[in-house]
Parts: structure tokens; C-alpha cells; sequence
């Protein structure tokens, strides 16, 4: 028979919405919690549920073998990183795991997860994909990069999250740049379905007449989705099948106008007309709108990588001497 084995300890950093809500799970799946915050008073609910105010960050990376951050962006993770440096006396810190929920760019996690590795501190990242309510519920879905051995370790305790985790692999910017074009896709759906509920307003239509239409209307771009990905990645872009970016680049033009039309602001479907136009012109015009994946991901940057190794130093850092320990 196999020994029941208790939850180990675990430690949140931050207590924004999500770091509550990541704190609490941990609290309801057993595992001993401590948690700290810049904000004392923001734990208050989670101390009456049983986890442990740590007096600082140092304290509060040293508590648990797996610490998580979940802070506004990477120059938070590294105001408390050099914060935990200070409080040691720049000692060093403890060698924990740093598990980073915070929503960043890929080329500034990359450069936190080389921070931390010098730190002596073993580095994941990940990145939420669900609101603060689904966490600790089937929905919650995270999305981890970094070394692979280090998500096999930690797999059992960040299943308290709940939901699905997927590992993408050992760069620990990848997470990220799921996470930018997963943004991407889902802030210009909500401000691009906010623009037609506002044009529709203007012609006396209400949100609500419009939301059933709009709903097939987003399904079928769920339905069409599988496809053209498929079609990007084989690199065809016959606009044989499908409307062509002559005709695509005609019905931008009239929904332009009909936003004038209403007086609603058209800067952002002008915007998108220009993309279709500039690949018009660069004779795509008979293909497919897969085409604009390709022409918008094209290197115009004279033949260099795309930017994503070399990065900017973070805000008051200076990383060769500022993290230099005895
Ligand atoms: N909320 C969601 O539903 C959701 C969903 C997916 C992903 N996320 C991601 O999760 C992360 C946290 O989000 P959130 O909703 O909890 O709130 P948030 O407003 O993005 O972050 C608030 C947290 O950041 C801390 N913070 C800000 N500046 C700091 C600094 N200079 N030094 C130390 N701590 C600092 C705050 O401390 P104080 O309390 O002291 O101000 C607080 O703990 C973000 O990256 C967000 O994009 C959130």
C-alpha cells in the first residue's frame, strides 16, 4: 500500500486578484500557503483561511520549495527580487523554484528567467489563460515553458489550479509568446465586437438583436480557425476556395464608409483596410485572406532574426553588478 503523502508547502507572491485566487486554491487543495504581498493588508482573507503572512520576500521565497509570483508585470518581479536580495544582505537567495504567473512579453520573461537561473533560483513561467474566477475550477488553463524536469517536479502541487496545464516547452519565453498572440487575438475580438455593437447602436439596433448574429459570426471564425492554420503552415494561400483580398480589401471599404457614415470612429478598420491594400499592391489581390498572416509576419527588419534574444535591462537594474553576490 502507498503512504499518503501530505501537500507541500507553497508560497504566493502578490495578492492582486489572481494571486488571491491562486493562494486560496492551494489553501482548499491542503497545501500549507504563505503568502506575501507590497500591500500588507490585501491578505487578511487568506490569514483567516490558514496561510502564513511571510515578513518580507526573502522570507516568503525561503518558506517553500515552489514559490509562485503573479504581479502586475516583470519590473514587479524584479523590485522583489532585489528587494529578497537586499534583505539578505546580498547573501544570496534561497534555492527555490520560481513559478512566474505574471503576464509579460517573451523577451523580458526570457531575460527574468536568466536573472533568476544567475540568482541560483530555478526558473518556470506560465501564463493564465482564464480569469481570477476559474482558477481551482476545471476551466482554469495555464499555459508553462521552461526546463521540462523542473514542470515534472512541480506537476502534482500547481495541479491544486485546477483545470488543464500544458508544458510548451524548454525556453521559458515560449509561454509568453503563446500568451501575446493569444492576447492579441482575444483584445482585438472584444474592442473589434465592441466597435460593431456601437455601429449598430447608431442605426438603432440593440446589442442584444445584434449578439445571437454576432455569436454565429464569431463560431464561424472558431470553425474556420483549424483550417487556416493548416493552410499558413503548408504556405498556401489560394484564394480559390475562400474570398479573395481584392474582395475583402471592396467590403473594408464599404464598412468604412458606413462607419462614417454612423459617425463611429473607423480608425481601426482603416487601419486593417491599409494592411489588405499593402498586400493588394504587393499582388497578392487573387489570394486568400491566409495570405496576410504571411505578409504581416514577413522579416522587415533587412534580414535579421526577429527581436526576441537580446533584450532591454529592466527598469533600476543593472544586471551584471546589481545581482552580484558574495
Ligand atoms: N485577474 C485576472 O483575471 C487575470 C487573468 C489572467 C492573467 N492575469 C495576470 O495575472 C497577473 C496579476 O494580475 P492581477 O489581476 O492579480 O492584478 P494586477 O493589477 O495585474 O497586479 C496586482 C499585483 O501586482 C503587485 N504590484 C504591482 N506593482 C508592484 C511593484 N512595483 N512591486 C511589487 N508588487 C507590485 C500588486 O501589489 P499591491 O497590492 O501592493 O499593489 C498586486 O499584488 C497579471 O500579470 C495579469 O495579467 C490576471
Amino acid at each position: 500500500m502507498g503512504q499518503e503523502t501530505s501537500p507541500p508547502p507553497v508560497t504566493v507572491i502578490g495578492l492582486g486578484p489572481m494571486g488571491r485566487a491562486l493562494a486560496a486554491a492551494f489553501l482548499a487543495a491542503g497545501h500549507p500557503t504563505t503568502v506575501w504581498n507590497r500591500t500588507a493588508g490585501k491578505a487578511g482573507e487568506l490569514i483567516a483561511g490558514g496561510a502564513t503572512w511571510a515578513d518580507g520576500p526573502l522570507a516568503a521565497l525561503g518558506a517553500s520549495d515552489v514559490a509562485i509570483v503573479c504581479v502586475i508585470d516583470a519590473d514587479a518581479v524584479d523590485v522583489i527580487l532585489d528587494r529578497a536580495l537586499t534583505e539578505s544582505g546580498r547573501h544570496g537567495l534561497p534555492a527555490t523554484t520560481l513559478v512566474n504567473l505574471t503576464s509579460e512579453g517573451p523577451r523580458r520573461t526570457r531575460e527574468l528567467a536568466t536573472r533568476a537561473e544567475r540568482l541560483g533560483v530555478a526558473y518556470l513561467d506560465g501564463s493564465i489563460m482564464t480569469p481570477a474566477a476559474a482558477i481551482g475550477t476545471e476551466a482554469t488553463r495555464i499555459l508553462y515553458s521552461g526546463p521540462a524536469d523542473l514542470f515534472g517536479r512541480h506537476r502534482e502541487t500547481l495541479a491544486a489550479l485546477g483545470g488543464t496545464a500544458v508544458h510548451l516547452g524548454a525556453d521559458p519565453g515560449r509561454a509568453a509568446s503563446f500568451d501575446v498572440a493569444l492576447l492579441n487575438l482575444f483584445w482585438s475580438s472584444i474592442t473589434g465586437l465592441m466597435h460593431s455593437f456601437a455601429l449598430a447602436a447608431r442605426q438603432h439596433v440593440p446589442a442584444t438583436a445584434l449578439a445571437p448574429h454576432a455569436q454565429q459570426m464569431a463560431q464561424l471564425v472558431a470553425d474556420l480557425l483549424p483550417g487556416l492554420a493548416s493552410e499558413i503552415d503548408a504556405g498556401g494561400f489560394s484564394g480559390e476556395a475562400s474570398s479573395s483580398l481584392t474582395s475583402i480589401a471592396a467590403s473594408l471599404d464599404h464598412i468604412v464608409h458606413a462607419l462614417e457614415e454612423a459617425e463611429v470612429p473607423s480608425a481601426v478598420t482603416r487601419a486593417a483596410k491599409e494592411v489588405v491594400d499593402a498586400a493588394v499592391s504587393a499582388g497578392h489581390g487573387a489570394d486568400s485572406p491566409t495570405r496576410l498572416a504571411e505578409f504581416l509576419g514577413r522579416d522587415r527588419a533587412g534580414g535579421r532574426p526577429p527581436a526576441q534574444d537580446t533584450g532591454r535591462t529592466a527598469v533600476g537594474q543593472a544586471p551584471s553588478a546589481g545581482d552580484r553576490v558574495p
